[in-house]
């Protein structure tokens, strides 16, 4: 890690014993049930690969990938489908992975899409939220860290496509995108 460039956030050993309690958690919430985790690319991937490690539930996962941010650090409020999922949600339990809701314009779209498809139920699960920054409705049922209105890389989550291996969530030190 370039210590230039981040300052720490959270360690890999604070995220490794935050995820592991989500999830304890939601393999308590489900009781036995069956669950089709959904991780949102590409910055959910670690997350995903960690959290679904960590839940003993017989489960299934799934990917899809959408575009809402371009190279800069601000939402364009439009999201696009890349990749949808491979199978039909039709009467499963769906718990979406997210690596960080900010204005929930993302998950918005994605969960008013999802929904329309028939799951049993829905849920959504994100590492990191910035609440402060929302313009939609959306609220996560698991939440790891709530966070201030920093930009963010590291676990899965980039700058232009940079910093995702990073093994610390990082803020990223504004000098960075600001030059
Ligand atoms: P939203 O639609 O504004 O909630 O944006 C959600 C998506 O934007 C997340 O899935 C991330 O990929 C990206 N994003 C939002 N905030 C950050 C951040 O601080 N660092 C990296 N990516 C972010
Ligand atoms: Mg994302």
């Amino acid at each position: 890690m370039n210590l230039d460039e981040v300052d720490i956030l959270f360690t890999e050993e604070e995220l490794k014993k935050k995820i592991k309690e989500l999830g304890r958690q939601i393999a308590l919430d489900y009781n036995g049930d069956e669950l089709l985790v959904i991780g949102i690319l590409k910055g959910a991937f670690i997350f995903m690969a960690d959290l679904v490690r960590q839940i003993d539930l017989p489960l299934e996962i799934d990917f899809m990938d959408v575009c809402s941010y371009g190279l800069s650090t601000e939402s364009s409020g439009e999201v696009r489908i890349l990749k949808d999922l491979d199978y039909s949600i039709e009467g499963k339990n769906i718990l979406i992975v997210e690596d960080i809701i900010d204005t929930g314009l993302t998950l918005n779209y994605i969960s008013e899409i999802l929904c329309k498809r028939g799951p049993k139920s829905l849920k959504i699960c994100c590492l990191l939220d910035k609440p402060s920054r929302r313009r939609s409705p959306i609220k996560p049922d698991y939440v790891g860290y709530s966070i201030p209105d920093k930009f963010v890389v590291g676990c899965g989550m980039d700058y232009a496509e940079r910093y995702r291996g990073y093994p610390a969530v990082c803020i990223l030190k504004p000098s960075v995108y600001e030059k």
